[in-house]
């Protein structure tokens, strides 16, 4: 297994991604995606629109300010709830998260959410001191995530940064509800920046003080949420329930079998989640678990919360998204604070106001992980591969001629990367020798190399070499982008 640091080195390396403002010495938890970093962004984005938009007809993607009115957080209490409890040095400028610090450095692990002075208590029966100065601790203090900003030159005219992308589907949910003739469920969706203002940012992309989300909002009245249960009922959740914590063993069961636990709309929506992580995004079954949090490791928000998580190499475990029944818990802070009614009616004319259950998931820590399970050192072939899915791969083709002073070959090959351009993300290349720049090729995970040689121009053939098995299979010029075509769906 490759190091954490020779990973991200890696990463920098090959153009995925790599510190923000490095010139300028870099900034704590901000980090830039280079041209390989923002192709493979892309795709996955777009891979998740088609897999979640197309859950129902009635889900459609917004695009909204990451500014928002003060009064948006003090309506969804993140002004008086997204706290991180810090630990201070009492001699030194040293700082961290009470929970991450120790989790790094006891046993003890599930500490987000603790009452401060179960912090302090564990500080003192573990004996932990300042790493630095070997100084005591100060009592653990909470301080609020979120990114004050100032508009124009007033002080009162104060406005926060979004931490999440879900405020702005609860803001603008009446609007959208009609526009939509007043249907449910209706699923609002963003993929967006979110911003934290994290005490101790960490592991590259998956603690970062800038981060992208894509999350869908899905408004459900809470006595009638159809969804098709039959379909999954038998499907098994690789699962961790709190329950079963001490063994620390995920199980696997069917839904059908959690009904006494969740309700149904629920149970479908993990197996919905479980299916994009292992069919869509093709994350191995034993890496990926459904952890679900107790009511103190719970966001303040949520009344059904369960951590989507991928086992990373040398991270373990690691939370990737949640799937959140937030309840009316944000319609109706915002209806009190905004004093505009969100209620709606039901068939036999009842008001009330929707539930939502939100299916957030982290783009960058989706992206790290699919980067993280597909770094292999392959011995035999001697170089590296990454093996990720062949749709999100960044390029999904690459032209090579066999050698790069013979014009003939070379213009040919020009002429069937700017062909395939038009339909493919498609990477030419004639530096080095051949075999170089299929080693190149595979260390970015490019699934097809299509190769002109010598005898292109005699039959107008070329070679399709494939990343994961080498085989190289001859084909007619005219007939590259069908085979393509069916490579990519194959
Ligand atoms: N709208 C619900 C929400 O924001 P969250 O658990 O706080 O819930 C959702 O965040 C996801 O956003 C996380 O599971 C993670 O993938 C991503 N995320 C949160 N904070 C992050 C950070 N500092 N850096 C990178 N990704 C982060």
């Amino acid at each position: 297994m490759i190091a954490l640091e020779q990973f991200h080195t890696f990463l920098k390396k090959k153009g995925f991604i790599y510190p923000s403002s490095e010139i300028y010495g870099g900034v704590s938890g901000l980090y830039d995606y280079g041209h390989l970093g923002t192709l493979l962004k892309r795709n996955l984005e777009n891979t998740w629109r088609n897999f979640f938009l197309n859950l129902d007809q009635n889900y459609y993607e917004i695009d909204a300010c990451q500014i928002m009115h003060h009064d948006v957080f003090k309506a969804s209490g993140h002004i008086e709830h997204f706290l991180d409890p810090v630990l201070n040095c009492s001699k030194c400028a040293f700082f961290d998260r009470a929970d991450h610090f120790l989790a790094e450095n006891t046993e003890e692990q599930h500490l987000e959410g603790l009452n401060l002075k179960k912090y302090d208590s564990l500080i003192k029966s573990h004996k932990l001191k300042c790493p630095k100065c070997k100084s005591p601790f100060q009592q653990t203090k909470l301080i609020n995530m979120m990114f004050p900003i100032n508009l124009g030159t007033g002080q009162s005219n104060t406005a926060y940064l979004r931490p999440e992308t879900a405020q702005s589907p609860y803001v603008d949910f009446k609007l959208q509800y009609e526009l939509q003739r007043k249907k449910l469920p209706l699923g609002l969706a963003i993929i967006g920046k979110a911003f934290r203002n994290e005490i101790s940012p960490r592991n590259l992309t998956l603690r970062q003080r800038e981060f992208t989300q894509a999350e869908l909002q899905i408004f459900f009245n809470p006595e009638n949420f159809p969804t098709n249960f039959k379909k999954v009922e038998n499907y098994k959740l690789n699962i961790l329930l709190v329950k079963d914590r001490k063994t620390k063993k995920t199980k696997s069961l069917a839904c059908k079998s959690l009904k006494k636990q969740l309700p149904e709309w629920y149970l479908y929506h993990l197996a919905t989640v479980q299916k994009f992580f292992l069919e869509t995004l093709k994350i191995p079954k034993e890496k990926f678990r459904l952890f679900e949090l107790n009511k103190e490791e719970r966001a303040f928000y949520n009344k059904f919360h369960f951590d989507i998580e991928v086992e990373l190499n040398n991270l373990g475990f690691t939370e990737i998204g949640g799937l959140h029944y937030r309840t009316d818990h944000d319609l109706s802070g915002h209806q009190e604070v905004s004093k505009q009614s969100l209620e709606i009616m039901d068939e036999h004319n009842k008001k009330f106001i929707p539930h939502v259950l939100e299916i957030s998931l982290g783009v960058d820590r989706m992206l790290y992980s699919l980067l993280d399970l597909a770094y292999q050192e392959n011995k035999k072939r001697g170089n590296v591969i990454l093996s990720l899915p062949k749709k999100l791969s960044p390029f999904f083709c690459a032209v090579f001629p066999l050698v790069k002073n013979k014009p003939a070959i070379t213009k040919k090959a020009q002429k069937v990367y700017q062909d395939l351009k038009t339909c493919y993300s498609c990477f030419y290349d004639q530096t080095s020798s051949v075999g170089r720049r299929y080693a190149r090729a595979d260390e970015v995970g490019i699934p097809y190399i299509i190769t002109v040689d010598f005898d292109t121009l005699k039959d107008n053939k070329v070679t399709i070499r494939d990343l994961k098995t080498t085989k190289q299979t001859r084909v007619k010029i005219s007939e590259l982008k069908d085979k393509l075509f069916k490579l990519y769906f194959s």
